[in-house]
């Protein structure tokens, strides 16, 4: 293998850049020039295609965003897609790639590896909901900002005796929600895959601030929860809604905090720096030693490969004994 494309694509999160230079590194390495495809497929199409230089791989281990930049593509959605992306690749003279992403990238490179195409994926999300690894790459800075965010909450609640909601991200499943929920000991973690009604919210603000004493309370809700919580919950602004909602129901003090983006935007911390390498550095292995079709994939304390087609088009969700710990120790 000549020339090894690397593609950026879905939602940024923070590791990602981390990912790119572990996989250009090992090509510089190995006599292999690293491709940038920039703007991922759209940009794949419109031949926003270069080499990539030591240069542009330099002090990026610990920076934010994506420097091939990335977008939310339509292309994979009709049939013969893959064949039309397998043909631009081929154009650019690329003769495997590895694809950066969450589910729909997953699900995308899974197409393409149909063809015959040789790709690997790396796992990459902040919303942590692939189906096969145990991590993607991004969820545990944006677990961090979270919890720093609850942490900061606590104080302004305390003092103003307040009900305070934030609202993470987390469309399909509620990983974030749940996790800073047990970290930075949130009162009410509402999520998608447990859900609570409008009603058993304020029936356990209710406790807690009749029968505990407590004059503040603080809630992480999932932005994708809105379903369980009520028939009217929005889908957006969600963390708003239930703010109200609460406040005309029992009469406290409520305010939210949505987080929105700062959860991707964050420098990556040193956890998902390191999975970005280790995910990267086998995913290259992976495609230099002819085994595609795969996905990098952290399995317990090991790296290891999972096929593409196990991990496309699903998505796995936060397990009872974690979502346990978060209505205990909450
Ligand atoms: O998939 C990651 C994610 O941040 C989700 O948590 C969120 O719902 C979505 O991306 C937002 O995507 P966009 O920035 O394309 O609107």
């Amino acid at each position: 293998m000549k020339r090894i494309g690397i593609i950026t694509s879905g939602g940024d999160a923070p590791g990602t850049n981390a990912c790119t230079r572990t996989l250009a590194r090992r090509c510089f390495a190995a006599g292999i020039t690293p491709v940038g495809v920039f703007d991922s497929w759209d940009g794949l199409l419109k031949g926003s295609v270069r080499d990539l230089t030591r240069d542009d791989v330099t002090g990026i281990v610990q920076t934010a965003g994506t420097i091939l930049r990335s977008s939310r593509s339509r292309l994979f959605l009709k049939p013969g897609d893959a064949e039309i992306a397998r043909n631009a690749l081929a154009r650019h003279t690329i003769d495997g790639l590895i694809v950066i992403g969450g589910n729909g990238s997953q699900s995308a490179a899974a197409l393409l590896a149909e063809t015959g195409y040789p790709v690997v994926g790396v796992p990459k999300s902040i919303d942590n909901d692939l189906v096969g690894t145990e991590a993607t790459v991004g969820f545990l800075t944006a677990v961090e900002t979270a919890t720093n965010a609850l942490d900061n909450l606590r104080a302004t609640a305390e003092s103003h005796n307040r009900v305070m909601v934030l609202e993470v991200m987390g469309r399909a499943s509620g990983w974030i929600a749940v996790e800073a929920a047990i970290a930075g000991g949130a009162d009410l973690a509402l999520i998608p895959e447990f859900p609570l009604t409008l009603d058993q919210i304020c029936e356990r603000l209710k406790t807690r601030h009749q029968t505990q004493g407590r004059n503040y309370s603080i809630i992480v809700v999932a932005e994708g929860a809105s379903a369980g919580i009520a028939p009217r919950a929005p889908a957006r602004g969600l963390g708003q809604w239930l703010a109200e909602a609460i406040e005309k129901r029992q009469g406290y003090d409520a305010r939210c905090t949505t987080l929105g983006y700062l959860q991707r935007c964050a420098a990556p911390c040193a956890g998902d720096r390191i999975l970005a390498t280790r995910l990267s550095d086998c995913a290259f292995e992976l495609l230099i030693g002819g085994k595609t079709g795969l996905m990098a994939a952290l399995r317990g304390a090991n790296v290891a490969a999972v096929p593409l087609r196990d991990a496309a088009g699903k998505t796995t969700g936060v397990t009872p004994d974690l979502y346990r710990l978060a209505e205990i120790f909450g």
